[in-house]
């Protein structure tokens, strides 16, 4: 099954308790991307309305549990989807991306500038949606993930260009910028709504599967298509950034091993070779089974974690939707 049909299938098994939840959130959405007047809110407000696959505001609705969530649960989504956004704006600045979401990035229609201040007007509504609740312990969390996900990319640019990355200092890379987003997701579901979820169980079991998410997602930026991902193939490769896919094809194929990514891989014809020499050797496959394998840890977690059997079968069908996104 794809992606779409999965997540459509899981939505359906959820119940209308979760789908009233996702349009409340669309709607709080839209009212806040609106809500700023200026230039700035109309860049907001187009990397709102290009949709996404709105995958971490679900992981908050389902650890919130089945019923019509409680109202600081949808501010919770509405919150981690738009410090989500904010990341992307400022992360497509940062990678120098041309195309997020199927529509020119921020960055390219804008310039840095821009794309920078845009990318903080975000952040901040995501951390005023969130303080709308009252939890202190809501705003922490939602902010050691914005924490960790700055770490991660300065991680990413201090590593960019190495092509000798460790596996180990990848993953830590994977849990900073994507992991600890999912895990707040889940944690604050379990926080705010009536899942009786583990709320530190549910976080674990959503690191895992952003890890897992941020590997396949590696692994799509080789395999694309941009009709498929929104986003252009080999963008890792020119900005410099090492993934799984490039560090296990190395080890395979010695022309890759040798190749100088920033003085050979410049232009997207030549990232585009590259990407075929590394789908060649086989390390697609390699990563993806690492993601599954990450899939297969964080379901392990579930019949401790969650609050019941329904919240176990949800979360374990987003765990797969996960891989189904690659296949
Ligand atoms: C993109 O996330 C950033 C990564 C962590 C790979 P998504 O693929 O969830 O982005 P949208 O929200 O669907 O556009
Ligand atoms: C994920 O990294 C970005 C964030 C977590 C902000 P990527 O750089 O791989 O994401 P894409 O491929 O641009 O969506
Ligand atoms: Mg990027
Ligand atoms: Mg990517």
């Amino acid at each position: 099954m794809n992606a779409e049909r999965q997540l459509a299938a899981l939505l359906e098994a959820a119940g209308p308790g979760v789908a009233a939840g996702l349009a409340r959130m669309e709607a709080r959405l839209e009212e806040i991307a609106a809500g700023d007047g200026e230039a700035l809110a109309a860049h907001a407000r187009r990397m709102v309305a290009a949709g996404g696959k709105r995958l971490r505001p679900l992981l908050v609705l389902l650890a919130a549990g089945p019923d019509d969530p409680p109202t600081a649960a949808v501010a919770a989504a509405v919150a981690v989807e738009l410090l989500h956004t904010a990341t992307l704006v400022h992360d497509d600045v940062l990678d120098r991306a041309p195309l997020r979401r199927g529509r020119p990035t921020v960055f390219a229609t804008a310039g840095p500038h821009a794309a920078t201040a845009t990318g903080d007007l975000l952040f901040a509504r995501a951390f005023a949606e969130l303080a709308g609740t009252g939890s202190a312990g809501a705003v922490e969390a939602l902010s050691a993930a914005s924490t960790a996900l700055a770490r991660g990319e300065l991680l990413q640019r201090a590593d960019a260009w190495d092509a000798e990355v460790a596996v180990d200092r990848y993953v830590e890379r994977c849990g900073l910028k994507t992991g600890s987003l999912f895990a707040a997701a889940a944690r604050l579901g379990a926080l705010l709504g009536d899942g009786g979820g583990d709320p530190d169980g549910l976080a674990a079991f959503g690191d895992h599967v952003g890890v897992a998410f941020q590997i396949l997602d590696d692994v799509l930026d080789v395999s694309g298509p941009v009709e498929r991902t929104g986003k252009h193939r080999g963008t890792d490769l020119l900005d410099g950034t090492v993934t799984l896919p490039l560090i296990l094809a190395r080890a395979r194929d010695p022309a890759l091993a040798a190749l100088d990514l920033r003085a050979e891989v410049r232009d997207a014809a030549a990232a585009e070779a590259v990407c075929d020499r590394i789908a060649a050797t086989g390390a697609l496959d390699a990563a993806r089974a690492a993601a599954l394998e990450r899939v297969a840890a964080a379901k392990a977690l579930l019949p401790a974690a969650t609050g019941g059997d329904w919240q176990l079968g949800v979360l374990d069908a987003v765990a797969d939707s996960v891989v189904a996104r690659y296949s």
